[in-house]
């Protein structure tokens, strides 16, 4: 069965089951995780940036001993001879055993999981979801607070765009007495559509202000970028990038003013002050400016734990989701 949405985990123990394999590979030692999927191969199908998603699958196939082969959806490829996408994905199937998609438009993945006759994971699709991150996640905050329920949980940025929030939420909306503080422009609130009857959510407009009412309590602080290429066109996202000395905040800032706050989404050093000592914090990484590099010295700062909790979580899923079909059900 494919893995397309965290919608798909329905209980609390389908979770518990995946951290309990994350937790055995994390107890071997690096290398000594046994070749229990030697003979198996993942083929990475991507048409946008992925450093850790992808390395990250990579290097757990490669762990457990599988392969891995890597379709970049660019000009290499026979899309520039007219083939669709759904043939590329017909095609991909009949060579290995499982695929890990990527694609910039939203819904595209679980459209493309219709022409595969072998399980499709989600890798990121546009501003839709980011199921695997989002495992990656609960992880981390399991490990660093010791448990999913009862937590405050302060999630700022992009939250329209940001697909691994909305996949994030629903993991949360799982556990019991979860308070979601959601900071965001007015313009970049998070969709109803990830909203979950089951949550008690706050929303705040600024992170300075959110942080002053609520710094003192959180026991996790997510911060996420602003998606610049959800808003702006390939040649400006560039433009902005290779302008990195120059205002690089320019249209975040405009963004911001449009939406009528002043304050920037950035964790500077009068943020951390306010900020609860015990406060773990996360970001699914790339950063941008919204975490200085100065923070990263300081005990709060989880997110390059994440970043390796990463790979023991794709080691533990590809498992679970090469050895038991049904490991995962069909969307509700
Ligand atoms: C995220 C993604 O691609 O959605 N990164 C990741 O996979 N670790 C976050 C982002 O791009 O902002």
């Amino acid at each position: 069965m494919h893995f397309l949405s965290t919608k798909q985990i329905v209980n609390r123990e389908q979770l518990t089951d995946l951290f309990r394999e994350t937790d055995l590979l994390k107890s071997y030692k690096l290398g000594q995780e046994q070749n229990r999927l030697s003979g198996k191969v993942l083929a990475i199908v991507k048409d946008e940036g992925s450093t850790r998603t992808r390395m990250s699958f990579e290097v757990a196939m490669k762990r457990m001993g599988g392969n891995v082969t890597l379709l970049d959806l660019d000009k290499t490829t026979s899309l520039s001879k007219g083939e669709t996408l759904e043939d590329t994905i017909r095609t991909v199937s009949q060579y290995v055993d499982i695929i890990a998609m990527r694609h910039s438009q939203k819904d595209m993945v679980q459209h493309c999981s219709n022409f595969s006759s072998v399980p499709v994971i989600n890798a990121g699709d546009g501003h839709g979801e980011h199921p695997t991150q989002a495992l990656l996640d609960a992880y981390t905050i399991r490990n660093e607070c010791g448990r999913l329920s009862g937590l405050n949980i302060m999630i700022a940025g992009d939250l329209k765009c940001s697909r691994t929030a909305h996949s994030l939420l629903h993991l949360l909306s799982l556990y019991p007495d979860n308070l979601i503080h959601l900071v965001s422009p007015k313009d970049m609130m998070l969709p109803d559509e990830y909203k979950s009857s089951n949550i008690n959510y706050i929303y705040h407009p600024e992170l300075d202000s959110a942080i002053a009412h609520a710094g003192q309590h959180l026991d996790v602080l997510y911060m996420t970028r602003l998606q610049r290429e959800r808003y702006l066109s390939e040649e400006e996202v560039m433009k902005y990038l290779n302008e990195r000395k120059t205002p690089f905040l320019g249209d975040w800032e405009s963004l911001h003013k449009k939406s009528g706050s002043s304050s920037y989404y950035i964790l500077n050093s009068e943020v951390a002050e306010k900020l609860n000592k015990t406060c773990c914090v996360l970001h699914p990484l790339p950063r941008n400016e919204e975490i200085p590099v100065e923070f990263d010295k300081d005990p709060r700062a989880a997110y390059f734990k994440q970043v390796k909790n990463g790979m023991w979580i794709r080691m533990a899923l590809l498992w679970k989701m090469l050895t038991n079909n049904d490991f995962f059900q069909k969307l509700p």
